[in-house]
């Protein structure tokens, strides 16, 4: 049997997503999904486990299949309807496509729920969300997770189990709904002990998403050290910006132009290709220019660098509003190499040449998308 295409499991898993979404809308509408934290509770004890899904392309298959049976099946009783003589026939019919769909076992299909398991967060992740969320973790969370997020904090060694490091893939694995109610209500072992405390009573909802944002941030800069790539993709973060033409004021109302990020460099030549953005000190007429030191924090703790060291660097923007290539201080010209975050789903053969031509001509034909617990996010 082969397996599901990469696009197909995509197109598949926005679709069960969207199904998801539609039926806790129609709940909410019915007044059964009260609103919780601002959005629509999830009112189920389970929900649709998309991160199997995404991990077990053969899995996803059976699923799409099972669908696919289903589908058949009712419209068959559909036609069933209109053409009565056929309709025992169609109606075997109908019965049979059920029995023989591989029917996934219910343990993979679906995992376990919380009430704001569909939430996605407000915040936007702008700079001065991360930075604040920044210093909530450093009040509340360092002490057991540890400065570098490695689960190493000085009181680790004391807890019934070591934190996880949240460096690696373990939030993109998450639901960012399902974090925020851990965060907020704590987690517990299989015997009923307390793991981790919940900070619903010290934090309001508003510092838990920033948490969650800085935690990303964090993350990604960590693994750009590590690994040198973005393994997942990374949102620019928002900051209001100053440009020379046009009303912009923020970055993310540029999204849908290309935008090279520029620290602390005020040298450099506006390029027709892409919108330049200085961050910090600039040529007075400088195309756009964001002086915002959350931005720099923020920056610094994408690439992962002390924000003593941020300056040189240069960031690529795609138009969908992804960091995409990072060019090092120092560095005479781009190359393919400088690209960090690629895609996983495309592997075009096509020459794209080299150089800022070639970077900018792989960020438009090929597009990153991000998956939170294995759905599109
Ligand atoms: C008293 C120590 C302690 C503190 C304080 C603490 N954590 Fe944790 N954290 C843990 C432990 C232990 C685990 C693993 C729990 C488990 O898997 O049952 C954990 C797990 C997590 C996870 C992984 C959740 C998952 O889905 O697997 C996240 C995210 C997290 N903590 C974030 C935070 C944030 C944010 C704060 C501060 C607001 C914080 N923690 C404060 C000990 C702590």
């Amino acid at each position: 049997m082969t397996s599901l295409s990469p696009e197909g499991l995509n197109g598949l898993l926005a679709w069960l997503q969207e199904a998801q979404l539609g039926l806790r809308a129609l709940l909410h509408a019915l007044g059964l999904a009260p609103d919780l934290h601002g959005q629509p509770a999830w009112p189920f004890a389970q929900r649709i486990a998309g991160e199997m899904l995404a991990l077990d392309a053969g899995h996803a298959r059976q699923v799409a299949t099972s669908l696919a049976c289903l589908l058949l099946a009712l419209l068959t009783v559909a036609v069933s309807l209109f053409w009565r003589r056929a309709r025992y026939g169609l109606w075997t019919g109908a019965v049979a496509v059920l029995l023989l769909a591989p029917w996934p076992d219910s343990r993979l299909l679906l995992a376990p729920a919380v009430p704001t398991s569909l939430h996605t967060s407000p915040s936007g992740f702008t700079a001065d969300s991360i930075v604040r969320g920044q210093a909530v973790y450093q009040q509340q969370c360092l002490r057991c997770h540890g400065a570098d997020g490695k689960g190493e904090g000085v009181d680790a060694a004391q807890l019934p189990m070591w934190p996880p490091t949240l460096n690696g893939s373990l939030l993109w694995k998450r639901l960012d709904g399902e974090l925020f109610w851990r965060i907020r209500h704590g987690m517990q072992a299989r015997d009923g002990s307390t793991t981790m405390p919940g900070f619903g009573q010290q934090l309001s909802d508003t510092q838990v998403w920033q948490v969650l944002d800085y935690l990303q941030a964090n993350a990604s800069g960590q693994t750009l050290q590590e690994s040198g790539a973005w393994t997942y993709p990374v949102r620019m973060p928002d900051a209001r910006v100053l440009c020379r033409q046009g009303a912009h004021r923020t970055l993310r109302e540029l999204t849908g132009q290309r935008l090279r990020i520029a620290a602390e460099d005020s040298n450099l030549q506006d390029d027709p290709r892409l919108v330049t953005v200085h961050l910090g000190a600039a040529a007075p007429d400088a195309e756009c220019q964001a002086d915002v030191p959350a931005l720099r924090t923020a920056l610094a703790l994408v690439v992962g660098v002390p924000a003593a060291q941020l300056a040189g660097n240069q960031l690529l923007v795609d138009r969908g509003g992804w960091l995409r290539a990072r060019g090092q201080p120092g560095k005479a010209a781009w190359s393919v190499d400088d690209l960090v975050c690629r895609t996983t789903t495309v592997a075009s053969a096509a020459p794209k040449g080299d150089g800022l031509d070639g970077l900018i001509r792989r960020m438009d034909d090929e597009p990153v998308r991000l998956l939170r617990g294995g759905f599109p996010h």
